[in-house]
């Protein structure tokens, strides 16, 4: 099933982008949207708002809103669950032993400073795409759907 997700290059691998472009187009993913911003703390806190009782929240939100990041759109078969399987698990230390080709565990560092960022579900893109390219209301015609 043809999917949209939303994903993040983070502020720890925004100088690594041509090669996190590159693995991207090579896996035949179609990029729609792409922008490079910095988030304010406020802007972090409400994109990963489903995080905010856990212990890694404060440091995840310093860490998001520590410089610029590149968010980007990405169309293609399954792409919700194909772009996380890209980036790999969440702690780099495990992506190095688990899935030693993935994003996270050529680029991160740790558990936070890990890379990049993929929806983890149809709701969640909808919801991340919206955050980062607001539709504001008006119908526009997107690309490539
Ligand atoms: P991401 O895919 O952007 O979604 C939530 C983020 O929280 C995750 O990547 C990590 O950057 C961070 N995170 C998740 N679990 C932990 C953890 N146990 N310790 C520190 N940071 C975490």
């Amino acid at each position: 099933k043809k999917e949209r997700t939303l994903g993040i290059i983070k502020p720890d691998v925004c100088d690594k982008f041509s090669q996190i472009l590159e693995a991207i187009y090579d896996r035949g993913f179609k990029v729609t949207k792409m922008k490079m911003c910095q988030l304010s703390r406020s802007e972090a806190g409400q994109f990963y708002q489903e995080h905010q009782a856990k212990s890694f929240y404060n440091g995840l939100i310093q860490f998001m809103s520590s410089g610029p990041v590149i968010a980007f759109e990405l169309i293609g078969e399954g792409a919700i669950l194909n772009w996380r399987a890209l980036i790999g698990p969440t702690d780099s230390a495990t992506a190095r032993s688990e899935a030693p080709a993935s994003l996270r565990a050529r680029f991160g560092t740790d558990n936070t400073r890990n890379a990049c960022h993929g929806s983890d579900s149809e709701q969640s893109a909808t919801r991340e795409i919206e955050f980062f390219f607001p539709s504001k209301g008006v119908k526009r015609r997107s690309t490539a759907t």
